[in-house]
């Protein structure tokens, strides 16, 4: 009797009856409730589970039998299945054939586009344009809502220093402020106003936590941070992602301080319960319930089921831990029957949002399946979202853009022709044979005029030189030469992580015997991470960062080439000068010893500078920009302190141009030690050739604060430092006291 008061106690105080969410009234709470006082354990746990189909293989493991459990009410969710007919079958057997007739939610990996694929994340960072993010994700949305999903696996929100890691390209880079202004603009892409439009996905905030800081940059490796980092650096995007309403988080497969994330009470109970007050459902990731086993944390599956759930996890992706072992927990007393209770309502209100309890096949309509998907404006987005990705990193003596009266133009390199590449890792439903390749697309821009031929020089990987004497005399009758190198789109993603981070193959070889024949080098990158370009720099004349570009990636890359549009983007992630140097960063620290020419005793490398190749911020456009001394405006009123600091900013050049205008703070003297630089605004000006405009930022105590001694957030009186340039080496300067 005294239990079940408690439990009851326990179920008020988890604000589960009568109360209302985010995205549900106190009806649908209600009914919530009333739904879960009818099922039976297995078929809550059913509720907890989440199964891939056959159709895709995103994990180390595939499920036979999937069609069985959804019949039985053992699986509430399906990833990897989609189209608007297929997942109606799977609909129609859990709403027909199972005794409640719970709809099911349907997963996929829709991260930067379902069929029209926008460029890789890292690529739509490097614009910098959160609107257009946003509209990106609102499209990607609508076509995976046409194709019968209601769940995208995305954003991911980590934040990554370190190349070596083959997610980086999937994320937003280095930066925190950044990171949280992507997130934000994604989540809202993603879902919209409002759950309950069926144009709209509810998001997945992952991985949460501090995947990105995988020791050596080998995926899921080890994690070991403070808590000061974990929370300055690793957390606010997750926060972001909360605040801007995103209605579930994955958790990551690292471990963090000696917890792996499925089981860290810390990570989902205290910190976003607790403290954040999410109301929306954790889902793990691919069988990573069952990974705690080798993570060494407990020594079986059961154990790691138990521990997972009374963490805070409410659904179990792939692995039939839940499955498999809940039932026995709760007759065992191991896991509670509140907290299950829980993790259901949980995982329901998200369903009630989307609307499937009202109309299960709201998503599945053939006619909008035929209609929203891979058409004409999604494409000119594709386009428009492609260009702004890309990042003029080099351009001696203007040798960008080209003429388009060029008489004779040599494409090189083993991915100008490739469609498949322009795609990147996690392409959803995306079709290579849709894609416009570099050469196509250079083709298209060019009238007859001109003569283009194409050899590959090289492969990708390998060491074959056979095709290097072919490259070299189409070059030699050329008047310029493309070079488009780079990474296969399998050599970054998921389980891609690399040791070097220089062009695979003979490519640089290919570069630099193609600088011999004295044309202008221009060399366009496919990748999907930062790069040790040391080897080539010297012998390329321009140097365009292409990423992963997408459906129209052809297209976009030929409008910069051929100056129908100027380049913009900026790198969201610091190009280091060799893997030696990484991690690195803009946003370090000085140390006691910073670096002295005239001193041995600093802090340095012996073979290398410390420096970066290209610094975080940093992207060429084809006019130029020049900066006044910014000016300070300080106002106080009833606690409240913000700081307006204007800069006038001039294009020198004779072009139209945008430039990113990014401002960097240095807090001089903290309670603890406080990064040299940290981003705190940016935005992005339009300026004709000889135009000025004067830019204003606000910065509020908020922007101004960090996690002090104590372990809380504020200011602290003092100097501070402000730079506004065009990257994260701005000069121009101005301090103020608070
Ligand atoms: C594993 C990946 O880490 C995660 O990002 C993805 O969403 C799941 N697999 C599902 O495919």
């Amino acid at each position: 009797m005294r239990k079940n008061i408690l439990l009851l106690l326990i179920a008020f105080s988890a604000g589960s009856l009568f109360a209302q969410s985010r995205w549900t009234t106190e009806e649908e709470e209600k009914a919530i409730d009333a739904l879960i006082s009818e099922m039976t354990l297995l078929e809550k746990i059913g509720q907890m589970t989440l199964f891939t189909s056959d159709w895709d293989q995103t994990g180390p493991t595939l499920r036979e039998g999937y069609q069985e459990d959804i019949r039985g009410g053992r699986t509430g969710a399906i990833f990897n299945a989609h189209t608007a007919d297929y997942n109606r079958e799977l609909q129609r057997m859990a709403i027909e054939e199972t005794r409640l007739g719970i709809p099911l939610i349907f997963g996929y990996d829709v991260i930067h586009g379902y069929r029209t694929i926008f460029p890789i994340p890292l690529g739509e960072a490097a614009s910098w344009n959160t609107t257009l993010a946003e509209e990106t994700a609102r499209i990607a949305a609508r076509e995976a809502a046409a194709a019968g999903l209601h769940w995208t696996f995305a954003p991911m929100v980590d934040v990554a220093r370190d190349p070596r890691w083959g997610r980086v390209m999937e994320g937003n880079g280095e930066d925190v402020f950044l990171g949280k202004a992507m997130t934000e603009a994604k989540v809202k892409g993603y879902q919209g106003e409002d759950l309950s439009d069926p144009f709209t996905l509810v998001a997945c905030a992952k991985h949460y936590a501090a995947y990105g800081a995988a020791q050596a940059g080998r995926d899921y490796h080890t994690v070991d941070i403070s808590e000061r980092s974990l929370r300055e650096t690793y957390l606010p995007p997750f926060k972001t992602a909360l605040d801007a309403g995103v209605g579930t988080f994955m958790t990551s497969f690292n471990e963090v301080d000696g917890q792996p994330a499925s089981g860290n009470y810390h990570l989902l109970t205290e910190i976003l319960r607790d403290e954040w007050g999410f109301e929306g459902f954790v889902v793990t990731d691919y069988t990573s319930i069952n990974e705690m086993v080798p993570h060494g944390i407990v020594a079986n599956d059961a154990d790691a089921g138990e521990l997972a759930v009374n963490a805070g996890v409410d659904m179990d992706m792939q692995g039939a831990v839940y499955y498999n072992y809940l039932e026995k927990k709760v007759a065992e007393d191991k896991v509670k029957l509140a907290k299950i209770d829980q993790a259901v309502r949980q995982i329901l209100r998200i369903k009630y949002a989307l609307g499937l309890f009202e109309d299960p096949y709201r998503y599945n309509d053939m006619d909008r399946q035929a209609t929203n998907i891979f058409t004409v404006d999604h494409r000119a987005t594709a386009r428009a979202a492609a260009r702004e990705s890309l990042v003029l990193l080099k351009n001696e003596n203007n040798a960008l853009p080209l003429a388009k009266s060029i008489r004779q133009l040599a494409v090189v390199g083993p991915l100008a022709e490739s469609q498949e590449d322009m795609l990147g890792a996690w392409h959803a439903d995306g079709r290579a044979r849709d894609c416009v390749s570099l050469l196509t697309g250079i083709q298209a821009a060019l009238g007859q005029t001109t003569k283009i031929s194409y050899t590959p020089g090289v492969s990708v990987e390998g060491d074959d030189e056979t095709g290097i004497p072919a490259a070299l005399a189409a070059a030699k009758l050329a008047d310029a030469v493309v070079v488009v190198v780079g990474e296969k789109w399998t050599m970054s993603g998921e389980a891609a992580s690399r040791t070097s981070i220089t062009l695979p193959g003979k490519q640089a070889e290919l570069i630099s015997q193609l600088h011999q024949t004295g044309k202008p080098i221009i060399v366009v990158l496919l990748n999907g991470r930062p790069l040790d370009l040391s080897n080539i720099i010297d012998h390329s004349d321009a140097i365009l960062e292409a990423w992963y570009p997408g459906s129209e990636g052809g297209h976009a890359v030929a409008d910069i080439l051929f100056g129908d549009y100027v380049p913009v983007g900026k790198l969201p992630m610091t190009f280091p000068r060799s893997v030696g140097q990484v991690p690195i960063f803009y946003n370090m620290k000085n140390t006691g010893r910073p670096f002295d020419a005239g001193n041995k005793y600093t802090s340095k490398y012996l073979d290398e500078s410390n420096d970066p190749l290209f610094p975080f911020g940093f992207g060429l456009s084809y006019t130029t920009f020049n900066y006044e001394t910014p000016t300070v405006t300080k106002a106080a009123s009833e606690g409240d302190f913000t700081a307006t600091f204007s800069v006038k900013v001039t294009n020198t050049g004779k072009r139209l141009g945008r430039e990113v205008v990014q401002l960097y703070v240095h807090d001089l003297v903290g309670s603890v030690t406080r990064p040299l630089r940290e981003l705190k605004g940016f935005q992005l000006v339009d300026l004709a050739a000889g135009e000025s405009k004067t830019v204003e930022f606000t910065l509020s105590k908020e922007e101004l604060s960090f996690l002090r001694r104590d372990m809380t957030w504020g200011m602290e009186p003092g100097t501070f430092d402000v730079y506004i340039g065009g990257d994260s080496r701005a000069t121009q300067k101005v301090s103020f006291e608070y």
